[in-house]
């Protein structure tokens, strides 16, 4: 366990914050001051909420869904698509009637979204009521911003993106025992020219694995039955880590933990996902039969413009393996429809290569444009019209097929 000794362990100064906090609260809130947390986005987002709440918690806070009865909100945010972001600030706007009724009531916004400068500053113009903004490296110095601005500092924005070592032992508030989250790896490396993941996350940043194994160890200790490992993309955890152990070699690990449970995986790039991570799966008992893996686009030309390091013939190829290797592998895939300068026809080889290789379900997107990255650059000449009819044609085809699956 050498290694754990090299981690960026939860600084012994933001534990003083939660003293401090813990004995301020009562004067300013009563005897059962209360948190809500609102999440937004994927699972990281929702495994980050679980560390909010835990240093909550360890604030003095009870942790409460309803928003109308909290004295201390935050949202923490995603930006993967506009429909998201708008999302937010419908909700942050409640945040003003709020503080009528409750002057001393404390709101912040976090994460993906609120990483970004121009959200920061049209929150800092537009939103005087929002008293603490910060980015997706920063979430583990909520304690200290917390007691700034209850003892009366003027608001607080830090959006640092620094990409420092993952900060471990965060209190974490886990919100089920029997299914849980473990983050295994932060950020992403893979500039799809459409995504904006990687300007809010930073870079790739993978956990050692003997903190995974121990947190394993743990939440199958507390009688967890079904582990899903997170990353952006899982595949390339570890590389260029001297310890040497890869995805596959860490499914293995777990795998070999003492105990009954499930262990699932997301999301996997298909540049990345190998043949020994294929036997993994196949050797492993533990491990789901189940592989999600985006294709986004049918069509090689589109891929490219994508930035996707691989074509339509080795996305196929590779589910040949999959399925030649795992007969039972249940295959999920994430699409976008409508990626600047796609044409119908670069569409249909969308729809051929789902009929080809049947998914048992589908995650899909009308593509949105993200400030800030290559795509929202490219030409775009057709309209969200025509793209919603697109679309419609794509969820048509796969309901067929996810009926024929099901003998409906
Ligand atoms: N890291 C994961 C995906 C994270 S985002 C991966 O690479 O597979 C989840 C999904 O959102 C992506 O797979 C993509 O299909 C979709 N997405 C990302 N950016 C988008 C955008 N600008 N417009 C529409 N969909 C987008
Ligand atoms: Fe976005 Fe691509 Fe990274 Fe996934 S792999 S988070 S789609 S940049
Ligand atoms: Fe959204 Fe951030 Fe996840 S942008 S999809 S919450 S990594």
């Amino acid at each position: 366990m050498k290694n754990l000794e090299f981690g960026n362990i939860f600084p012994t100064v933001q534990w003083d914050y939660i003293h401090k906090i813990s004995s301020l609260l009562p004067s300013v809130y009563g005897d059962n001051p209360k948190a809500c947390v609102v999440t937004f986005g994927c699972q990281q987002n929702v495994s980050d909420s679980e560390k909010l709440k835990g240093m909550l918690f360890a604030c003095g806070y009870t942790i409460t869904e309803d928003i109308n009865e909290a004295d201390f909100i935050i949202f923490n945010t995603c930006a993967v698509r506009g429909h998201a972001e708008d999302r937010v600030y419908g909700n942050i706007g409640n945040v003003k009637a709020l503080k009528k009724e409750k002057p001393n009531l404390i709101a912040a916004i976090c994460g993906c979204m609120a990483q970004q400068q121009s959200v920061a500053d049209k929150i800092k113009k537009s939103y005087p009521y929002m008293d603490i903004v910060f980015g997706t490296q920063m979430f583990h110095r909520l304690p200290e911003f917390i007691y700034k601005r209850l003892s009366g500092s003027k608001r607080i924005f830090e959006l640092t993106l620094d990409n420092k070592p993952i900060v471990e032992e965060i209190p974490t508030k886990r919100d089920r025992v029997t299914t849980g989250w473990l983050p295994i790896m932060y950020g992403c490396n893979n500039f799809c020219t459409y995504c904006i993941v990687p300007y809010v996350r930073g870079r790739e940043r993978s956990r050692e694995p003997e903190r995974v194994l121990a947190e394993a160890r743990e939440m199958i200790a507390n009688g967890c039955k079904e582990i899903t490992l997170l990353g952006q993309n899982v595949n390339s955890y570890g590389k260029g880590e001297a310890h040497g152990v890869n995805f596959a070699k860490l499914l293995r690990q777990i795998n070999d933990l003492e105990g009954d449970f499930e262990i699932k995986f997301m999301t996997s790039h298909p540049k990345d996902c190998s043949l020994e991570l294929l036997d993994a799966i196949r050797d492993c008992k533990k491990v789901s039969r189940h592989l999600h893996l985006p294709f986004q686009s049918g069509s090689s030309r589109i891929l490219k413009l994508m930035n996707r390091y691989y074509d339509r013939e080795q996305y196929l190829e590779l589910v040949r393996e999959a399925k030649k290797r795992i007969p039972d592998i249940k295959l999920t895939s994430d699409v976008i429809v409508g990626f600047p300068g796609e044409t119908y026809e670069d569409f249909k080889e969308t729809l051929s290569l789902i009929k080809e290789v049947e998914f048992e379900s589908l995650f899909t997107f009308i593509y949105s444009p993200r400030g800030g990255t290559p795509a929202a650059e490219m030409p775009d000449p057709v309209s969200r019209e025509e793209k919603g009819k697109w679309f419609d044609e794509l969820l048509e085809l796969q309901d067929n097929i996810q009926n024929k699956k099901r003998g409906i």
